[in-house]
């Protein structure tokens, strides 16, 4: 905690606000103190001698001493294992049943006294003391699961474990949910347990908001995800390896998983970075699709004041000639901060002005906390407290309505875990809708609850009913949002069954895709925290997490006008394009930052709607193949190092390179390529890759390149579809799949293969298997003119 913090934190304790999160925190950990007390004396274990196994479907189980180890290769090809019998479900991360078994895969002794099993993807090999190794079909080591240790209290209770394992020398770790110092994830401890930092984060801080036991590992050897199907509080410590220059002494990269509780499970995808992500979201489900709209560009703010301040926003923009999508209503439109109502005085008639803005082509979408005030009388509290026969709301170890601190001062928690309260919930919804509003922002929802000390969440105790298997807080934490978000996107299914839901949430767990996206929550204004934007976004990314962005200009204080435009520019590019800040932080308007900001800004907002029809593209494919829209520069070659060092660019889809501009003052930088050639979008210039060059980023613009024969669906200037064609290396072909926009329905949409390639001195453009040929204006780019 720096100066500036301790003044505020103390500022904070000294106000009305403060004195109650000392009371709330002190009810915590006397609720934990009297529920949990200390562990007491643990018995260690360890697998023990292997004694005999038995073949089964897909793998089978391999006995030892102490334990008994599950291995099972199901069709797609992800590997689960697991210890003490543990199984795929439940599990709040697998999309419906666990997929079925691979019957090619089968379970044979090894030649080392283990045994082995052997399928298309990855070579599973069980060693006698209970080291699970993964291997690729090559035979190269992707992964060593050294014997697990288990801690068991004498007197009962959870049994706590950890799980180290190694990797190659050269390998590079990511993912772990949003993690602000990333996207590679140095050495380290990484926190497994949903944290609001709050009011500001830095690089330096985890965890945050989202973790997850996700990472994905990138080596010479291949790449791989492994997902430690657990939701309990833990931490992975992670330590890059070094080699040892030729001299044989290559130091393993190390990883270990530390469980207070919960199975120990694992799912292994290896593959292509694509196929990875394709394995993991056929396993934990597609992304949602965001409606067309949400691609659009999005604005926000803490204390707009009321519908007046609104309109002059939106006035704004359209006075300037700014297109804008989406506004956001924060906290501050509630009626003394309760969730599902308004404030009347502020916002007299919201689905009028709602319907209004929307005639300009601006929807509205809702913050939706989930604490409810603790209010009797009060509607959503009471309607709450009816559900089922002990209402809707999180209870302590004692069966007493946990009361935390939000907003709106003394506030209870629905517990999502509970099938019967996600319907509730889904059902107020409907208010949502019926004021005007087109979408939802879930917040505070690790769940918060604002203490002086300690842990701001509810106590460790508290308990939940978690689909009937019942268990306490330290179980239900992490997947609290994740339950949230899915009973926020099946209301706004139920209420609107028409059109696709549009939900994105602070917090969530693994899996969380299937219901929304995310964002960054409260990133710190500065450079630090423009680059901790970018590294959440691909690392949630590579978790599955494809519809993610920072708030534009940083959430508290006031970006230099610099900074914002950069922020601005980098936020062009991601999949949530938000700007957005805290009640007292300055505006974040793009023409608050004089006449020159407000031309560039401009611009990065016309060639946001110019490249909408490739957002649209992306979140399709997206949807269809788990690829983030956002992609580390290593995605199609991770066997090249000098790309899987490089997190200051990233590509978006296959088309374009983004190189945003990070530093102050840079007007130039250099950007690593990967292999091909790549155009500079703005100059036409050619580059060849593999290799590092230097370009221009004039205040103006931030550098983005294309690649060789790609094929972007954009705007043209008429509004209309067009391609926009890069042409092919000399000798060279190339192509992309476009889907159009199918409205913002259900209607399956439709992918187009185009394939472009020189004839003689022309670009020819042409859809694959179709009869017409294109049926857009294409504009080719990156054909030298002849003398
Ligand atoms: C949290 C959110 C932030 C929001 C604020 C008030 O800090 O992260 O986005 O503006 O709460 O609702």
């Amino acid at each position: 905690m720096d100066g500036r913090d301790l003044v505020r934190r103390v500022r904070w304790v000294g106000s009305v606000r403060g004195l109650r999160t000392v009371r709330s925190a002190w009810r915590r950990r006397s609720a934990d103190a009297a529920a949990l007390p200390a562990r007491g004396a643990e018995r260690a274990r360890v697998p023990g001698e292997l004694t005999g196994a038995e073949p089964g479907p897909g793998g089978g189980v391999v006995r030892f001493a102490r334990s008994e180890l599950r291995i099972r290769v199901s069709v797609g090809g992800a590997v689960f294992w697991a210890w003490d019998g543990a199984e795929p479900l439940p599990s709040y991360a697998v999309a419906g049943e666990a997929p079925g078994a691979d019957p090619r895969a089968v379970l044979e002794p090894d030649k080392d006294g283990g045994w082995q099993v052997v399928s298309e993807r990855l070579t599973v090999v069980v060693s006698r003391a209970g080291a699970v190794e993964l291997r690729t079909p090559g035979g190269l080591l992707l992964r060593r699961e050294l014997p697990p240790r288990w801690w068991e209290p004498v007197d009962g209770g959870p049994v706590r474990w950890v799980q180290r394992s190694e990797v190659p020398a050269d390998a590079r770790f990511f993912g772990l949910g949003g993690r602000a110092g990333g996207p590679r994830l140095r050495d380290g401890v990484y926190g497994l347990w949903n944290t609001d930092p709050g009011g500001r984060f830095g690089p330096g801080d985890d965890p945050l908001y989202l973790t997850m036991p996700v990472q994905v590992v990138v080596s010479d050897a291949g790449t791989h995800l492994v997902f430690h199907d657990n939701s309990w509080a833990g931490r992975v410590v992670l330590r890059e390896g070094e080699e040892g220059a030729g001299s044989g002494h290559d130091r393993p990269g190390a990883c270990e998983v530390r469980m207070e509780g919960g199975p120990l499970r694992c799912w292994v995808v290896a593959g292509t970075p694509a196929r990875v992500l394709q394995g993991w979201t056929a396993l934990t489900g597609a992304p949602a699709l965001p409606p067309s709209w949400a691609l659009g560009a999005q604005h926000a703010r803490w204390g707009f004041g009321g519908a007046v301040e609104v309109r002059r926003v939106v006035d704004g923009y359209r006075e300037r000639g700014l297109p804008l999508s989406v506004l956001h209503l924060d906290i501050d439109h509630y009626d003394g901060h309760r969730v599902f109502t308004v404030d009347g005085e502020r916002f007299p008639d919201l689905p009028a002005l709602a319907k209004e803005l929307r005639e300009d082509g601006v929807r509205l979408v809702s913050i939706v906390d989930p604490a409810v005030k603790a209010e009797p009388g009060e509607a959503v509290f009471d309607a709450g407290a009816a559900v089922g026969d002990r209402g809707a709301y999180v209870r302590d170890a004692r069966g007493r309505v946990v009361v935390g601190e939000v907003w709106p001062g003394a506030s209870v928690y629905p517990d999502f875990t509970d099938p019967l309260v996600r319907d509730w919930w889904g059902s107020l919804y409907e208010e949502r809708l019926a004021q005007g509003f087109s979408g939802v922002w879930h917040d505070m929802n690790e769940p918060v609850s604002f203490a002086a000390f300690g842990d701001p969440s509810l106590p460790r105790s508290a308990r939940h009913v978690l689909e009937g298997a019942g268990g306490d807080h330290r179980e239900a934490h992490n997947v609290y949002a994740l339950a949230m978000a899915r009973a926020g996107y099946e209301g706004l299914l139920r209420c609107r069954p028409e059109e696709r839901p549009f939900l994105f949430s602070r917090s969530g767990w693994a899996g969380m895709q299937r219901y929304g996206g995310t964002w960054s929550g409260d990133v710190s204004t500065g450079w630090p925290g423009l680059r901790a934007s970018l590294s959440l976004v691909l690392g949630l990314g590579l978790c599955g997490v494809p519809y993610s962005g920072p708030d534009v200009g940083g959430f508290d204080g006031f970006p230099s006008p610099e900074l914002y435009l950069r922020w601005f520019q980098l936020g062009a590019y991601l999949p949530l394009f938000r700007t957005h800040s805290a009640i007292d932080a300055g505006r974040r308007e793009p023409w608050e930052f004089g006449p020159e900001v407000l031309e560039h800004a401009g611009a990065a907002l016309v060639e946001r709607e110019r490249l909408h029809p490739y957002f649209v593209t992306l979140s399709q494919l997206a949807r269809m193949t788990g690829a983030p829209y956002v992609r580390p520069v290593w995605w199609g070659a991770p066997g090249d190092r000098a790309l899987r060092e490089c997190e200051d660019a990233f590509l978006l889809g296959d088309a374009l390179l983004v190189a945003p501009v990070l530093e102050a003052g840079a007007r130039r930088r250099a950007v690593r390529l990967p292999r091909g050639r790549w155009y500079d979008t703005a100059t036409g210039r050619a580059y060849d890759g593999p290799g590092q060059v230097l370009v221009d980023a004039p205040l103006s613009r931030l550098p983005v390149l294309a690649r060789a024969g790609a094929v972007i669906p954009v705007r043209g200037a008429d509004g209309g579809p067009e391609l926009e064609v890069w042409a092919p290396a000399p000798g060279g072909v190339g192509g992309g799949p476009v889907v159009r926009d199918a409205g913002d329905g259900w209607a399956e949409a439709e992918v187009e293969r185009y394939v472009t390639r020189w004839e003689d001195d022309r670009v020819v453009v042409e859809r694959d298997g179709a009869e017409g040929g294109v049926d857009c204006p294409v504009r080719v780019r990156g054909v030298r003119r002849r003398g």
